[in-house]
């Protein structure tokens, strides 16, 4: 049997702000016939994620594109391979059968062809919306709790900085500092989100980094103690300002340095006098790293989930489609939490 595969492909190298145009939806024939002698299933994708780091992929170049598999630069007109949650349709595979709930490296498109060796595992239990798999349960949430947990390792009453606050990532660390008894103050783009972060959230403060014109000072009052604790998502300025109001011993994870993605010519350069005098430690990481902590983040968590100790943001999008304005969208700040594309439902009769 064959169906119509529609997917998303680059059409254009991204320079700069990333817009819908960049991208094109397309589609083509697939067999869901497995090749005698080969171990692929294919995956029918229900919800598909949308991540900044895609956009380092579609440039003509960036340094991140030779450094491990998922960040190489994609080529025009062909597939794009993204996190996702989907059902087997068809499956060679002795470890997956026909009807498994998966999560993992799927693609921005309505059917993946997945080998053997992909980074996909079974969907243990569905106590939880699907979508979870793709946020707060998913690389998001591993993203926040091995940053976190892994590279500042909080302690009760510890001063901590997050920014993207209110993005995937952000809320997450934000959330999960507080269970830890921190001071936390977080940074957005807009009133709402800010007004979000303080009402909803529980965040101590929170400030629309866009309003402030020094952002030196503006931490200086948000933190007239000093900051212990950076996540940083941003880089550029804000990693300099932050650097600046740290305390003796703080910690910085670099998440991300999204301020710097739509613009080559913008870098963070933090006076290395304060690093070296105040002993501030700035560590990189990839949550790829950090599978083995999975299990205790995935009990951890759900436990938290179960007793409604932490909200969940997700911001769904409907339909293939969509992808473009919502890979566009995360630059422009116009996702609040998880940006997910929802691409079929999980009850319906599917291939
Ligand atoms: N190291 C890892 O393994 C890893 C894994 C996942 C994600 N990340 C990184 O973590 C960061 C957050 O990712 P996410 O998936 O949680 O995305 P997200 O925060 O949900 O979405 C991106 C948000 O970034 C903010 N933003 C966009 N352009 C900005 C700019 N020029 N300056 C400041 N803020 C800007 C926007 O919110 P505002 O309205 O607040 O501007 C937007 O909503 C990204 O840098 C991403 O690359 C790293």
């Amino acid at each position: 049997m064959e169906v119509e595969n529609m997917y998303i492909t680059l059409k254009t190298c991204v320079n700069g702000d990333p817009s819908e145009s960049n991208l094109e939806l397309t589609s083509t024939r697939l067999s869901l016939k497995i090749e005698e002698g080969s171990k692929d299933m294919i995956v029918k994708n229900l919800y598909v994620s949308i991540d900044p780091y895609q956009i380092n992929r579609m440039k003509k170049y960036s340094s991140s594109q030779g450094t491990i598999t998922f960040a190489t630069q994609l080529v025009p007109r062909e597939k794009i391979d993204a996190f996702g949650v989907g059902r087997v349709v068809v499956s060679s595979n002795p470890d997956f059968k026909k009807d498994d709930l998966v999560k993992g490296v799927l693609g921005w498109e309505e059917y993946s062809i997945v080998q053997p060796g992909s980074i996909i595992s079974k969907i243990a239990t569905t106590e939880f919306p699907l979508s979870y798999n793709l946020g707060v349960l998913g690389t998001s949430g591993l993203t926040a709790y091995s940053g976190l947990y892994e590279i500042c390792k909080p302690k009760k009453g510890e001063k901590v900085f997050v920014s993207a606050a209110s993005g995937s990532v952000g809320n997450l660390v934000g959330q999960f500092a507080k269970l830890s008894g921190c001071y936390v103050v977080g940074c957005a783009g807009s009133k709402k989100k800010v007004d979000m972060l303080k009402d909803k959230l529980g965040f101590d403060d929170a400030f629309n980094y866009k309003e402030e014109p020094d952002l030196k000072s503006a931490l200086k009052r948000y933190f007239p103690e000093g900051i212990d604790i950076y996540f940083d998502n941003v880089g550029a300025e804000m990693l300099d300002a932050a650097v600046a109001n740290m305390n003796l011993l703080g910690r910085v994870a670099a998440c991300g340095v999204i301020a710097e993605y739509t613009d080559e010519g913008k870098r963070a350069a933090p006076n290395m006098l304060d690093v070296i005098y105040k002993r501030i430690t700035i560590r990189g990481f990839l949550t790829y790293d950090h599978h083995d902590k999975h299990a205790g983040f995935i009990s951890s968590i759900s436990d938290h989930l179960r007793q409604g100790r932490i909200h969940v943001l997700e911001d769904i999008s409907y339909g293939l489609e969509n992808v473009p304005s919502a890979f566009a969208g995360l630059f422009r700040g116009d996702n609040i939490g998880k940006k997910i594309v929802k691409l079929a439902d999980p009850r319906e009769g599917i291939l």
